[in-house]
């Protein structure tokens, strides 16, 4: 399977935070935003992974990740010249994702939580169709919202309704077959004038190949669409680093633990990074051992 990091768009609702700087480059406590979207393609075992993101910034990410080769990982590039809509990706993506299924996941995304990884592994599985998840939250009127019928089969996704039909909105995490690719090409551009995400989920959903995955209270999904939001996710990855004593979206760590790097370029990468507490940890969980 291969992986799609969603990095464009113009950030305009974090202005003048992201006049200059790409959103997904931005902090979200002690890394860039685009390090946790990351790290949930590796968690899922996924080792070929295209970023694309706007002509103006598509170099600053390749600075930031380089090929991938010191996380045994493959970061390839391509550029978005306008924001046309997340299904987009698939039709940028083609070349990359040639005969495989894929994972796109938007590259603001944060999800942190207890069994998470096999929540992925278990989706990964469903190699025919599509696989989205559907995870609860107070206001889903800004997101894809699931409609169930009585006996909670899925019957829509609608996209930012003004009325909701449930609480379960469509985090920017989904996997699909490879005929996803004829399908964006295929999708008409809505009434905001995008190629959207949900009507690649509800052509699956015609075709009967949709699968939508409850994510439980003990998963954490965050929004960083507004500086509030950017900020409590912030504070939520200091209050479990600082508490726990272990990292979240810590790359090198996932890539050691996955057995795609060797405990020396583990311990290589902590001592590049050593003035810092990021580097320390690297250096601290090589000594602990796995
Ligand atoms: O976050 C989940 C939501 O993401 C879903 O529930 C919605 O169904 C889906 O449409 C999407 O809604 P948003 O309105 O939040 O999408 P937004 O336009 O903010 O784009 C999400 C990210 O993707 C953002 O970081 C910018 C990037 N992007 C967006 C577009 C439209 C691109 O890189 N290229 C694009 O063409």
């Amino acid at each position: 399977m291969k992986g799609i990091i969603l990095a464009g768009g113009k950030g305009t609702r974090l202005y003048p935070l992201t006049i200059a700087v790409s959103k997904q480059l931005l902090p979200i406590y002690d890394k860039p935003l685009i390090y946790y979207p990351i790290s949930i393609l590796m968690l899922a075992g996924i080792k070929e992974i295209l970023i694309i993101s706007s002509p103006e910034s598509i170099d600053q990410y390749h600075s930031l990740l380089g090929d991938g080769s010191t996380l045994g990982i493959s970061f390839s590039y391509a550029v978005q010249d306008r924001p046309r809509g997340l299904a987009d990706a698939f039709i940028i993506g083609e070349e990359f994702i040639q005969d495989d299924d894929v994972c796109l996941i938007l590259g603001d995304n944060v999800f942190y939580g207890q069994n998470f990884s096999s929540t992925l592994l278990e989706a990964m599985k469903n190699n025919s169709g599509a696989t989205i998840f559907g995870y609860p939250v107070k206001d889903p009127r800004e997101f894809g919202v699931v409609e169930f019928d009585k006996d909670n089969n899925v019957i829509s996704i609608e996209e930012k309704p003004v009325n909701p039909k449930s609480s379960y909105a469509v985090p920017g995490l989904y996997f699909y077959d490879n005929s996803v690719v004829e399908i964006a090409k295929n999708v008409k551009p809505s009434e905001r004038g995008e190629i959207e995400i949900t009507s690649i989920n509800n052509e699956y959903l015609r075709r009967k190949q949709l699968k939508v995955v409850p994510i439980g209270r003990g998963t954490v999904w965050l929004d960083t669409g507004s500086p509030s939001g950017m900020m409590q996710a912030a504070t939520y990855v200091e209050v479990v680093q600082n508490r726990q004593g272990l990292y979240i979206a810590c790359l090198e760590e996932i890539a050691w633990r996955n057995g795609f790097i060797s405990t020396n370029q583990l311990i290589d990468r902590g001592k590049a990074l050593e003035q810092t507490e990021y580097g320390q940890y690297l250096l601290h969980i090589a000594k602990a051992g796995k």
